[in-house]
């Protein structure tokens, strides 16, 4: 069975509650007649109001990071049950922007996407390679290490509905896209590994995006790689140029 594209906006730090309620308003007959999944992943704060203005919409809403313990003392932090309770269904884990300024490890990500299997909500697990681990060759191995530890103990069928998106960090925010082939190489690679890990079935139903300065200009080319389910995107989708990368085709 084909996969269905999943294009996912990931907003970062950005809009304000009022903000987000007039950009779901603006982008919803935008992306009306899109063919892949579309989802928006907001900043906590704008969890509520966009899930009240894309009812009724084919936008899904998600959430940036979560917490990996049920409830209690940590300040600051949001319990997955909170994000069910909100109306989220995907959950961003492991972004290299979390890994380097709050201190995410493969490890802290492996809990979450457990505990975000136990609550029904669906995990778009990040990986990526530095510029210096491209350069040093061993792009590969970073991954599979951190797809290797962000997976233990989730079962195949927990598996089949995880998002993978691969990110190589020189590529996000900086306008310097992957190559087609640099992407599809990775994914290609990443589809391997949960074969290996699990078998052939879980690596054909999992949805691996690419992440990194995509656009308009080159939504369709990425998407068109075998390996490649959608993207995760950034800058672009605070505009409406995400409707333009949702309908690429
Ligand atoms: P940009 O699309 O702005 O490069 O960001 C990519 C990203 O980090 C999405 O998670």
């Amino acid at each position: 069975m084909a996969r269905k594209m999943i294009i996912a906006g990931n907003w970062k730090m950005n809009k304000t509650p009022s903000e987000t309620r007039s950009f779901i308003e603006e982008l919803k007959p935008l992306v009306a007649g899109a063919d892949a999944e579309v989802v928006c992943c907001v900043p906590a704060i704008d969890i509520i109001p966009a899930v009240e203005a894309a009812k009724g919409s084919n936008i899904v809403i998600g959430a940036e990071n979560m917490y990996f313990e049920e409830k209690g003392a940590f300040t600051g932090e949001i319990a997955p049950n909170m994000l069910v309770d909100a109306g989220v269904t995907y959950v961003i884990l492991g972004h290299s922007e979390r890994r380097e300024y709050f201190a995410e490890t493969n490890e802290t990500v492996n809990k979450k996407v457990k505990k975000a299997f136990e609550h029904g909500l669906k995990p778009i697990v990040c990986c990526g390679e530095t510029l210096t681990q491209r350069e040093q060759g061993i792009t590969l191995d970073w991954i599979r290490q951190q797809i290797k530890i962000a997976f233990l103990d989730v079962t195949p069928e927990q598996a089949k509905e995880a998002v993978i998106a691969y990110e190589p960090i020189w590529a996000i925010g900086t306008g310097k896209v992957a190559t087609t082939e640099q992407a599809q190489e990775v994914c290609g690679a990443i589809r391997q590994l949960i074969a290996e890990i699990y078998d052939e079935a879980t690596a054909e139903a999992i949805r691996i995006q690419y992440g990194g300065s995509v656009a308009p200009k080159n939504a369709a080319e990425l998407f068109a790689q075998p390996d490649i389910d959608g993207g995760l995107v950034g800058g672009a989708s605070l505009k409406a140029d995400f409707g333009q990368v949702v309908c690429y085709k």
